[in-house]
């Protein structure tokens, strides 16, 4: 194990930890971070939906610029950082099913590279901040990559 968990991250029964390799293969940059109402995980709702809260993502000044034309696009791809989410488990057991299924057949937070992805609708950009609603994620969690949502334009 290369990583502290939080003791609330004990293995559920049928649940298997790897060993994770000893360094990344690759590095990223955080491009900003998610202002949401949720303090805890519990809190979170499991998917973001269209009709949640209004959440900030707060772009890095630095990647400012980039929001250009961001705002003529209903929905963005959000791409995002579960910071909390351990990575070694390859089976899980959710608590919301109790069935054991391996990590990629899941939406689960946990995996290897803790990367989250949502559909969410713009509301708006300000300044160096789009608000968009249909995140399910911590207040503070960090923000990877927007994309525009190709499906529906
Ligand atoms: C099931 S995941 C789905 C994420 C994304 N919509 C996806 O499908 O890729 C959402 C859950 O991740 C957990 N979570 C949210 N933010 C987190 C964070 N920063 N670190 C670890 N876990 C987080 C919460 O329990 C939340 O309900």
């Amino acid at each position: 194990m290369t990583a502290a968990f939080a003791s609330d991250d004990a293995l559920r029964p049928g649940e298997v930890a790897v060993e994770l390799p000893a360094a990344p293969d690759a590095g990223l940059y955080f491009i900003g971070a998610i202002r949401t109402p949720w303090r805890t995980r519990a809190e979170c709702p499991k998917r973001g939906s269209a009709d949640g809260p209004v959440c900030r993502l707060e772009i890095d000044p630095r990647f400012a610029q980039a929001l250009a034309g961001v705002a003529e696009h209903p929905r963005l791809q959000v791409l995002y950082w579960m910071h909390q989410a351990r990575r070694d488990l390859v089976l899980q057991t959710p608590h919301r099913t109790g069935i054991t299924t391996g990590t990629f057949a899941l939406r689960s937070p946990v995996r290897p590279n803790p990367i989250a992805s949502s559909i969410a609708e713009v509301v708006g950009v300000e300044g160096n901040a789009v608000l968009v609603r249909g995140l399910d994620c911590l207040d503070g969690t960090p923000l990877l990559d927007l994309k525009p949502d190709r499906r529906t334009d």
